[in-house]
């Protein structure tokens, strides 16, 4: 408490240790998904301008957007950016060169869809753990309309083909010069979708208890470990609440956050990403916020995400020790420079959904920002 209450911004300003590694500060920009790509899934001088902005403005660390990782199952939308071929990889080159060149690390978000895939011109059905009729409807600011598709439940074979899909992106990003990759394990997408009980009716190895529902993470990890090696960057992200259902909390409780935490630090993660609607809050009823407990369980660099529009909440939770960084979403957006601003006590811009309207991709913000 009285470390918190002496804390300044000066905190969010000194460098932090991700792998090997040393970030300049301690903000990091959140992975958003901007429906930009070409439509073959590589990236151009917009996304360029887009990631340089960050780097310009004072971003220690950039997550990219979730990439899909093979050309089977993962895609997700209608211009995502993949990461499943070389000419896809190396689309990412001259992005990852300036940001480094300006001080930023950078970091592929490697993401499977499974049933919550809009848009995928490689398949004509979803696949998932099982055929369960994902929550919501189809998000029209990535191009979606209407209800989900039934998706089809992935067999053993199908689930190894995820996992050399994991591998394969994480070698061409090694190969295309990104300090690290974070396997996507939040928000509803494929592999959240193992681990959420009602979207895993599986009676095989990968589905039941905890543990089973957390064998693909460990697969996909130790995998793309032993094929990167120990000085490219693997962290993980976490939710419990996904694009598509807004209230789920994991039914185990605090004991789900040991058994999942500790597992990572097991399987040789270098760090945990949590996401949370307000990164502070009880991830359960009584108990301290995911990010606290990700930090007390694993002992491992922690990013910290959700809501933080402010200094102060980014501020408190460094200043606590209950986490390393906080990456910073819809902020972001809104003030690509938000680390210098903050650093020169300015005023910062507020995010409105208008600057990803109707789709959320970077031709509209930019409008948007002019306009302003
Ligand atoms: C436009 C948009 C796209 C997003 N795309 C992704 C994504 O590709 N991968 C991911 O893990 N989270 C994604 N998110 C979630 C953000 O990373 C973040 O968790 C969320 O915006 C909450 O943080 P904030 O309160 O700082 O905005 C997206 C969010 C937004 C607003």
């Amino acid at each position: 408490m009285d470390r918190k209450m002496t804390t300044t911004k000066e905190i969010l300003f000194k460098p932090s240790k991700l792998g090997k590694l040393e970030a300049s500060n301690k903000l990091a920009v959140a992975p958003m998904t901007r429906v930009s790509a070409n439509e073959d899934g590589t990236v151009g001088p917009l996304m360029k301008e887009y990631y340089e902005g960050y780097a310009d403005g004072g971003f220690g660390l950039i997550i990219t957007e979730g990439l899909y990782t093979d050309k089977l199952f993962s895609q997700g939308y209608r211009k995502q950016p993949g990461i499943s071929s070389v000419k896809q990889a190396n689309s990412w080159r001259p992005i990852v060169e300036s940001v480094q060149q300006k001080g930023a690390i950078i970091i592929a978000q490697l993401m499977h869809a499974g049933a919550l895939s809009q848009y995928n011109p490689f398949a004509n059905t979803a696949m998932a753990p099982s055929e369960v009729q994902p929550l919501g409807e189809q998000m029209p600011f990535y191009y979606g309309d209407g209800p989900y598709r039934l998706p089809r439940s992935l067999t053993t074979s199908d689930i190894k083909e995820v996992v050399e899909g994991f591998v394969f992106s994480s070698l061409l990003a090694k190969q295309a010069g990104f300090n690290g990759v974070e396997i996507h394990g939040a928000n509803g997408y494929l592999l959240d979708q193992f681990l959420t009980q009602y979207t895993n009716l599986r009676t095989d190895e990968y589905g039941g208890d905890l543990v089973n529902r957390l064998r693909i993470f460990k697969e996909i990890i130790e995998a793309v470990r032993q094929s990167v090696g120990q000085d490219f960057i693997v962290g993980v992200r976490f939710s419990q609440k996904k694009v598509n259902d807004l209230d789920y909390e994991w039914p185990e409780g605090e004991s789900a956050a040991e058994t999942t935490f500790k597992l990572m630090r097991e399987c040789g993660v270098d760090y945990i990403h949590t996401t949370e609607p307000v990164l502070s809050v009880p991830a359960f009823e009584g108990s301290a916020s995911l990010a606290s407990l990700a930090k007390r369980i694993s002992g491992l660099p922690i990013i910290a995400n959700g809501g933080v529009v402010e200094p102060q909440l980014a501020i408190n939770v460094i200043g606590n020790g209950n986490a390393d960084f906080v990456s910073i979403g819809k902020a972001a957006l809104a003030n690509q420079d938000w680390p210098n601003l903050v650093k020169r006590s300015e005023d910062t811009n507020m995010f409105d959904f208008a600057m990803l309207a109707p789709i959320a991709d970077l031709e509209n913000s930019k409008r948007y920002l002019k306009n302003m």
